[in-house]
């Protein structure tokens, strides 16, 4: 098994559905930041037969991970510090996503003014249902 070393500090996100480590490198923006990351694509898994493992190298306030609730809950955020493990996050649905999902109501003001932010806000969280916050538009969940 191929081994990638302990971190100093930043996060482990362990246990993200087997091949989806590289959409979750995009969607945290880790393209455009100056920090260390190791992609683990099919790691052997207990629970879940195969995973995937992000380790991002970071200081801790660097990285905004509340979008990781809507991509997967099931994702464990390990919070190191000093070489330590200081926190295994839960995740909750996040109540507002920026630009994570873009509004497809061809007549809502973000199809007319190209650089407005897309918002979705958390309408029912039992249902996970999120709408447009300019003209309440349903989001389809997964992305
Ligand atoms: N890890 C790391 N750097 C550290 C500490 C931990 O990269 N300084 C990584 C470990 O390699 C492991 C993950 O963080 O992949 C989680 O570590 P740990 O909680 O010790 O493992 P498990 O008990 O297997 O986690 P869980 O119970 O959440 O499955
Ligand atoms: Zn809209």
């Amino acid at each position: 098994m191929l081994n990638v070393g302990k971190i100093e500090e930043g996060f482990v996100l362990d246990h993200i559905k087997a091949g989806e480590s590289l959409n979750i490198y995009n969607k945290l923006g880790l393209d455009k930041l100056d920090c260390t990351v190791a992609i683990l694509k099919n790691v052997r898994s207990d629970k879940m037969g195969k995973k995937d493992i992000l380790k991002v190298e970071c200081p801790l306030e660097m990285l905004d991970l509340d979008v990781l609730g809507f991509i997967d809950h099931n994702i464990t955020v390990n919070v190191v510090k000093a070489g330590e493990i200081v926190e295994k996050k839960r995740l909750t649905l996040p109540k507002e996503l920026k630009n994570v999902i873009k509004c497809k109501n061809p007549r809502c003001i973000t199809s007319i003014e190209q650089e407005l932010p897309h918002i979705f806000v958390l309408a029912d969280e039992k249902k996970e249902i999120y709408r447009c916050k300019y003209c309440e538009e349903k989001a389809v969940k997964k992305i």
